[in-house]
């Protein structure tokens, strides 16, 4: 894939559905009761996956004008998979899906591609295990093994790590664990999607703040019934856009109908704290989830310190970080990320690949074991290396229209992740 650098970003687009929201209304529609509709469900391949997998366990879904008719089985009326279910690149699949498959009585093999297969999942065997399932695993990495039980129990459980995926596991096997589960979270508050989508199906959840502790509380057996879904556009797909349109002088540029989740919308908070110009507009709320318009004018009037991303910011921007390193290339000051070794632990390395890639476009950047340092550098057209990893795929298209001459994308084809209209919709918005 050739980028040429850009002259400014012009348009009024949508984004496809959001990924994390997407990948939850699948699940929790085919634990309901009944025929749920789905609307604007996302068109990435990690949520096919999910799809994949649930009709292997039994769950028939249809597509009908555009949406997703989803029928649910109820809490336990999964019917076993007669094969290996393959999650592909989907961290989300696995975990969430490994949390589903612990309260059913059956067994269960999760694989996935060799990027998912290097992933950490001990994180959802150790609760999943406390809660009555036997989990096996190639020394702690996929593929995993589910023996599912009918008889859970529910337990109290302390994140280790911030992580969405694993809250969501834990309260998705709650849903047929006899009791109160309980998952705390502290100082970080991760994507709360699967609370809101439990709610929305009307499934017996509450919610406590102690100091900067969150408490999620689940009462099983949870039986629910069927729900119409509709699924904001994804802000970590709108993400780039903005980043550009933020960055290339006399932008305009109108994002409609994108989720506005305050545990997603950090990445917007830091670009304004740059002075960079975004507004939300047209703010409401859809299925359960805030949605807006998101318009970015670009007026340069860029800050002059160095920001330092650390902590809780870090940590729930943590699918926008190799964006806002190629960000740092362009505000005085720099950019230093800190707090995010999870980083490591994703589709790549994303320190890693993001620290390589900014090197061969000229930044000046320093690594660190938790995140990196990049000085405001001018950027030189370059060969990037995605890793088969679609957000630095995504990120450095943004650094290839900020750089000077053209730059080359190894494998253009891995936004198919998460988002296949990436290039598609850029070329529409793009004036070189
Ligand atoms: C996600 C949570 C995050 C994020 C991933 C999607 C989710 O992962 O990076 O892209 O949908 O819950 P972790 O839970 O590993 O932080």
């Amino acid at each position: 894939m050739r980028i040429r650098p850009a002259r400014r970003i012009k348009g009024r687009l949508r984004v496809p559905g959001d990924k994390s929201i997407s990948h939850r209304a699948a699940l929790i529609a085919a634990l309901a009761n009944g025929t749920s509709t789905i609307s604007s469900f996302s068109t990435g391949a990690d949520c096919a996956a999910t799809l994949a997998c649930l009709e292997a366990l039994g769950v028939t879904i249809a597509k009908k004008e555009g949406n997703l008719v989803v029928n649910g089985v109820g809490r336990q009326g999964f019917k076993p998979a007669t094969a290996p279910l393959d999650c592909g690149n989907s961290g989300s699949t696995m975990r969430m899906l490994a949390g589903v498959l612990a309260g059913q009585n059956l067994t269960t093999t999760l694989i996935g591609d060799k990027s998912l297969s290097a992933r950490p999942m001990t994180r959802v065997i150790e609760p999943l295990e406390a809660m009555g399932a036997t989990v096996t695993s190639h020394h702690g990495k996929p593929p995993l093994t589910i023996i599912g039980s009918d008889s859970l129990q529910p337990i109290a459980y302390d994140l280790p790590v911030s992580s969405a995926q694993v809250k969501s596991c834990v309260l998705l096997a709650a849903l047929n664990a006899a009791g109160v589960t309980k998952v705390s979270e502290s100082l970080v508050k991760s994507r709360d999607h699967t609370e809101r989508m439990l709610q929305w199906f009307g499934a017996s959840l509450s919610l406590q703040t102690l100091g900067t502790t969150q408490v999620v509380s689940v009462v099983g057996p949870a039986n629910f019934s069927a729900r119409p879904v509709t699924i904001p556009g994804d802000i970590s797909s709108a993400a780039y856009f903005v980043a550009a349109a933020a960055l290339l002088p006399n932008s305009e540029l109108l994002i409609e109908d994108v989720g506005l989740n305050a545990t997603r919308t950090e990445f917007l908070s830091v670009l304004k704290s740059f002075g960079l110009t975004i507004d939300l507009l047209h703010t409401r709320d859809e299925s359960n989830e805030p949605v807006g318009n998101i318009r970015v004018s670009a007026e340069h009037r860029l800050i002059h310190s160095r920001t330092i991303l650390s902590g809780a910011s870090s940590a729930q921007m943590i699918d926008e970080l190799s964006l806002l390193a190629v960000v740092g290339t362009q505000v005085p000051g720099g950019i230093e990320i800190r707090d995010a070794e999870e980083l490591r632990l994703k589709e790549s390395d994303r320190i890693s690949a993001t620290v390589t890639n900014l090197r061969s476009m000229g930044a000046a950047v320093k690594e660190f074991d938790d995140g990196l340092r990049v000085e405001r550098s001018g950027l030189s057209g370059a060969k990037i290396k995605t890793y088969g990893d679609h957000r630095i795929a995504m990120a450095f298209t943004v650094a290839a229209l900020l750089a000077e001459g053209e730059s080359l994308i190894d494998d253009g084809e891995c936004v198919r992740v998460s988002f296949p209209e990436f290039f598609e919709i850029l070329e529409s918005i793009v004036e070189q």
